[in-house]
């Protein structure tokens, strides 16, 4: 064959790979959506928006492409999942791993994401180093269970968001960081504030590296709290991150921040 028709051919087969490749995160997500999708509904009071904002799928997906595309190396959650099963179902919160359910994800807490397990089974191709902190012993144990296919890219941190972020060598820059820690009260906002803060002030994450958060649009700091503002738990870390250099580039149940460049 003509050299030049060879070279050709491997150049194609080379773009080729690198575009199946490029899919496979958010391939290994689609098995999720219709869970995910699910799960956010239940958080959302649809009757507020006129058009109610995409679910936990769509930013999934966002941050998981753009990880892969931007060669991430380091995932960093702050929060891991809690339970091995949804609140309906007997086992809620408990440590006990007859709860674990792995081939029944029907079952799993998709009222809270189950972000540990849907990262670190849609990212492991790509071997990263996926950390999970979280300040309750149990939290780490059921997350640890979860995700025991993937324990080679699992780093688990019984400690609080604060101190792992206070810790972190800041030299190595995080390209994905999620914040979920907590829950929907005042105590969250302000606990999301000092981690927003420290992400900041330390310069922790890499040049196209991404905030992803969790529950922004959770209905229930309005329906209990009485909150005005569209940003639940991030009503001050939201503000605070736009005035020190980040701009949103998803807008939906969860909310997705980059460096301006
Ligand atoms: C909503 S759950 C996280 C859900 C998980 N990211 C998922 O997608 O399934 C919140 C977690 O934050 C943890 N948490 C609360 N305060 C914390 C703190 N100061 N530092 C670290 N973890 C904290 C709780 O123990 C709980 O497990």
């Amino acid at each position: 064959m003509n050299p030049k028709n060879t070279l050709l051919i491997t150049a194609l087969a080379t773009l080729f790979t690198i575009n199946v490749k490029s899919a496979e995160s958010v391939e290994k997500l689609e098995k999720y959506k219709k869970f995910l999708q699910e799960g956010t509904d239940q958080c959302i009071d649809l009757s507020h928006w006129a058009i109610p904002p995409k679910s936990r799928y769509e930013t999934f997906k966002k941050a998981f492409k753009h990880f892969e595309k931007n060669n991430g190396k380091i995932v960093v959650e702050l929060g891991a999942t809690r339970s091995f099963v949804d609140g309906a179902y007997q086992g809620c919160l408990s440590t006990n791993p007859k709860y674990w359910e792995p081939n029944n994800p029907t079952v799993w807490d998709w009222g809270a994401g189950s972000f540990t397990r849907v990262a670190a089974e849609c990212l492991c191709n790509l071997n990263p180093e996926f950390h999970s902190i979280d300040i309750s012993h149990q939290a780490v144990n059921i997350s640890r269970t979860m995700t025991k296919e993937f324990a080679h890219i699992m780093h688990f941190h019984r400690c609080s968001s604060t101190d792992f972020l206070s810790q972190w060598d800041s030299k190595r820059k995080i390209d994905l960081i999620y914040l979920d820690t907590g829950g929907m009260d005042e105590y969250t906002c302000k606990l999301q504030l000092q981690e927003a803060k420290i992400i900041v002030e330390r310069d922790l994450l890499s040049h196209n590296g991404m905030i992803l958060i969790d529950d922004v649009k959770n209905s229930t700091p309005r329906r209990l709290h009485g909150e005005t503002s569209d940003l639940g738990k991030s009503k001050y870390s939201i503000p605070y991150l736009l005035a020190h250099g980040f701009k949103i580039v998803a807008d939906e149940y969860q909310v997705i921040l980059i460096k301006n460049k």
